[in-house]
């Protein structure tokens, strides 16, 4: 240890006022740029085996900082997937825009916590707009509140607490105050196929999972009106606009009517389906949903912004900001925005700024273009993938979502693993109507014609290499 006492505090400083550190690491970051739109698109074992060097002891002493972010680049870059790329079909992950990883970078410097205004005018500020366009662009209530959490699993809690603490207080019960132990009872109805987030969302909520009164779903995913059990002021019914499979959004119009006749709650869960509301071509899907009551939906999935963006969204901002609200003797509110009163943290970095950028960048034009783009990519994708002899595309593609299957679960599997360490594209299983699927997710601003075309060839290429 140094004799300095205040040694550590200069070192910092020195890293502040000469900047090396920051300019070194803007190189690696442009390097980086450079090479992640044609790289190969997942790590290769040589890479993976790097990330050894970061299985060390806790360091007894200070280190360096210009060689603790050399190491980072050298043996972290390479190991990252290449996400922000054309060709990462995983999950139902969006890149993220130029602009917004811009803002990204400007706003790191910021280092904002956007709990309150007094903590930060700027992010109370950037939220307050935001909520407005959000109103705009997803045709909701003015009145709608706004929590903007890290995803869309978080959303979901925020909505679905809202809903238990309306209901349960229309019923003559604050949940808030006596907890669930002995309140009313409370029914959930939802599709068969609802987002695992949901689950986690029931559970941390005390709803449990027993309490879903399951609805029978088309061969497309959606929830058949028809099979919904009659509906009354205790229910909450869980819908989604984009199957994380198929992609299929639930007929909201009929079901809406239905619950407002009942005094039930709707929750939309609306991750990545929810742009297409923002969409003239694709706005037929999401039909009604301004006549739900919350709905959750993800800003770095369709809309490119960077990790993690979520937003929750409520027209009941009482029971939202009551389900959700804290206090504190140094809580002190002057009626401007106080995000945390819509959210589950406290604390929270200002991820608005990026969000506030994609939008301000893209305007309603730019967001219809890359919504319907990426439509149009996952229509070729389907179209030229089932010229490949010997796959099937079983799901009608309404919006983003592909699914492929060869003519048995063994040849879907080995194929998926083939086009894996292929590297040209990424794509994930899962399963479909009892049968293992690969999963296509078009989700990228940066996704061309010539990037589908890349995908499709090495799906081509990977089918031939297993079956001769
Ligand atoms: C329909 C649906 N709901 C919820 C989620 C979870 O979203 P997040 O990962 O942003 O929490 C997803 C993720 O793909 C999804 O597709």
């Amino acid at each position: 240890m140094s004799n300095d006492k205040y040694s550590l505090q200069k070192s910092m400083y020195r890293q502040v006022t000469d900047k090396d550190l920051f300019h070194q690491t803007h190189k690696y970051a442009m390097d980086y740029l450079d090479n992640v739109f044609d790289r190969e698109v997942y790590p290769s074992e040589g890479s993976l085996a790097k990330l050894e060097a970061f299985d060390t002891a806790i360091p007894e002493s200070r280190g360096d900082a210009a060689q603790i972010i050399k190491l980072l680049h050298e043996n972290g870059s390479p190991n990252t997937v290449a996400q922000l790329g054309g060709r990462y079909f995983g999950f139902v992950n969006g890149s993220a825009l130029p602009v917004t990883l811009a803002a990204k970078q400007l706003a790191t410097f910021y280092d904002q916590n956007a709990g309150m205004t007094v903590i930060s005018p700027l992010a109370a500020k950037l939220e307050e707009v935001v909520i407005r366009w959000l109103q705009m662009l997803f045709g909701l209530p003015t009145s709608t509140a706004v929590g903007f959490v890290s995803g869309t699993a978080s959303a979901n809690i925020c909505g679905l607490a809202a809903a238990r603490h309306r209901l349960l207080l229309n019923q003559g019960w604050n949940v808030n105050k006596r907890g669930l132990q002995g309140a009313p009872q409370l029914r959930v109805v939802a599709g068969k196929e609802i987002h695992a987030t949901i689950f986690k969302a029931l559970a941390i909520l005390g709803l449990g999972h027993d309490i879903i009164e399951w609805v029978d779903v088309d061969d497309q995913g959606r929830l058949m009106v028809e099979k919904l059990p009659q509906l009354d002021d205790r229910t909450i019914v869980i819908l989604q606009a984009g199957n994380v499979n198929s992609g299929s959004f639930d007929p909201f119009d009929e079901i809406c009517d239905l619950a407002a006749r009942t005094g039930s709650w709707v929750h939309i869960d609306g991750a990545f389906g929810l742009w297409a509301q923002t969409s003239g071509e694709l706005r037929h899907l999401t039909k009604g949903i301004e006549k739900a009551h919350s709905w959750s939906v993800d800003a770095h999935k369709t809309l490119n912004a960077p990790y993690d963006s979520g937003i929750a969204m409520c027209v009941d901002e009482e029971a939202m900001g009551s389900a959700l609200h804290m206090t504190g003797a140094y809580i002190m509110s002057e009626g401007g925005r106080e995000g945390l009163y819509f959210t589950p943290e406290m604390s929270r970095r200002a991820r608005i700024i990026e969000l506030w950028a994609a939008l301000k960048y893209l305007g309603r034009a730019g967001i219809d273009e890359l919504v319907y783009g990426l439509h149009q990519r996952a229509l070729q994708f389907a179209g030229q993938i089932g010229t490949v002899h010997g796959l099937n595309v079983p799901n009608e593609v309404c919006f983003n979502q592909v699914l492929l299957h060869c003519s048995s679960d063994e040849l879907t599997v080995r194929l998926m693993e083939q086009v894996q360490q292929l590297r040209t594209c990424w794509v994930g299983g899962s399963s479909w109507k009892g049968r293992k699927v690969i999963r296509v997710s078009v989700c990228s601003w940066a996704t061309t014609e010539s990037d589908i075309t890349r995908a499709v060839a090495s799906f081509d290429q990977a089918l031939k290499m297993i079956t001769s």
